[in-house]
């Protein structure tokens, strides 16, 4: 895409706005159905936070199936506007919270709340016991893995072997109201980080052996545990796993019989630095050049929308087009203004957008009320994110 192919279509238009090319998004989608080969997609409406958006995805085939919520207000909010097959993917301690998730259950919705602690259990069963309703629950399955002096992966469960499983179960087996349904195991380390960054060879053959290596293990682990649980007489109805940078690993455990799959969808910078695809940026935003202080320098009004994570420049947003267009070390994006670099072809002027993109998905949406989409050259739609439904979550 060029600069000037998205200038036009938005000329006159006020910024800054957000918007979803959805030519390119329709292009990710279709990859992304290849990579998952015969598994289903659930959607990481975390990464997505637009129910126009989510709509789309579900509506493209029955691949797409289920969402993975991040908090349970937001899978009640989702349920009682006629969503299902929800999937909390964090747990939930909040006891009216979980109360609010099985009235809905109660109805016939399908909502599963995550677990690894024998404390989410008795809460659970508690709440389940005063609706008089058995709430299904999820195993989330720690996938890290501990090399010596390095935990490569992210602190999630306390479930991380078989025989932590196994005192789990124990603990299941004492709580009558919740039911064990399903596992995840979600496995951070391959599918949130980059092995292919740029400048950063040594780096890269360095997370791609480490890759490899927790591999082995990690398959082995979800494998046995997912083994056991059945062999103990759970009726598992999903085995959820990866995330958009892991799908072809994740695909080929024949136990896992669905993937999830959100940030791909928009593809925000921190997914660019994979070795085993490349999708195209779908989820950009425009800043307008207000003042231009010297000659190769345009500042813009606004910008500095970092992401959440471990504090580095990987989380700050980058200048997308007009291509060549620079961040400056010292100032980078900020809260009301970023200078941006350039001595390119395109002549700039004041009132002019800079096309930027987010560094993570989702998180663009909690600072805008709408997305505009477009197609085929034209604005074709506008949409509310989460934000703009009055809804935030986290
Ligand atoms: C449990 C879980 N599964 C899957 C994902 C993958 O999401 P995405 O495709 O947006 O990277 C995440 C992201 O953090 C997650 O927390």
């Amino acid at each position: 895409m060029t600069y000037k192919y998205y200038k036009k279509i938005f000329q006159g238009k006020e910024m800054p706005f957000a918007f979803i090319d959805k030519d390119i998004l329709t292009e990710n989608t279709n990859q992304i159905l290849n990579r998952a080969g015969n598994k289903k997609i659930r959607l990481a409406t975390k990464s997505i936070r637009c129910r126009a958006i989510i709509d789309y995805l579900l509506a493209v085939n029955d691949q797409i199936q289920g969402l993975m919520c991040f908090t349970a207000p937001e899978a009640v909010w989702l349920s009682k506007l006629g969503y299902d097959d929800l999937l909390i993917a964090y747990p939930t301690v909040h006891r009216e919270h979980i109360r609010d998730v099985a009235r809905e259950v109660k109805k016939g919705k399908k909502i599963y709340l995550m677990t690894d602690k024998e404390e989410h259990l008795i809460r659970i069963n508690q709440i389940g016991e005063q609706e008089k309703t058995i709430l299904p629950i999820c195993l989330d399955l720690d996938m890290s893995s501990k090399f010596p002096g390095l935990h490569f992966g992210v602190h999630r469960s306390s479930v991380n072997d078989k025989k932590r499983a196994t005192t789990y179960l124990e603990a299941v087996k004492k709580n009558p109201f919740v039911a064990l349904v399903s596992v995840m195991g979600y496995e951070a380390q391959i599918a949130g980080v980059g092995d292919n960054v740029k400048g950063q060879g040594l780096k890269n053959t360095a997370v791609r052996q480490l890759k490899k290596r927790s591999l082995k293990e990690i398959t082995k682990r979800r494998e046995e545990v997912v083994e056991m649980i059945k062999d103990q007489g759970f009726a598992l109805e999903l085995v959820n796993g990866g995330g958009t940078g892991s799908l072809e690993s994740t695909i080929l455990e024949e136990g896992v019989t669905e993937v999830t799959v959100g940030s791909g969808f928009y593809t925000s910078t921190l997914f660019d630095h994979y070795q085993k695809f490349r999708h195209l940026p779908a989820a950009i935003f425009a800043i307008e050049i207000v003042r231009q202080p010297a000659k190769q320098i345009y500042t813009c009004l606004g910008g500095g929308y970092v992401a959440s994570g471990a504090a580095g420049t990987d989380k700050v947003p980058l200048p997308y087009l007009p291509p060549g267009c620079k961040l400056t070390k010292n100032e980078m994006a900020g809260e009301v203004q970023t200078p941006i670099l350039y001595n390119g072809k395109e002549a700039l002027s004041i009132g002019d957008p800079i096309f930027m993109r987010h560094s993570k998905a989702g998180e663009l949406c909690e600072r805008f009320n709408e997305l505009t989409l477009i197609s085929k050259g034209r604005i074709v739609e506008k949409v509310p994110t989460y934000r703009g439904e009055g809804q935030s979550f986290l």
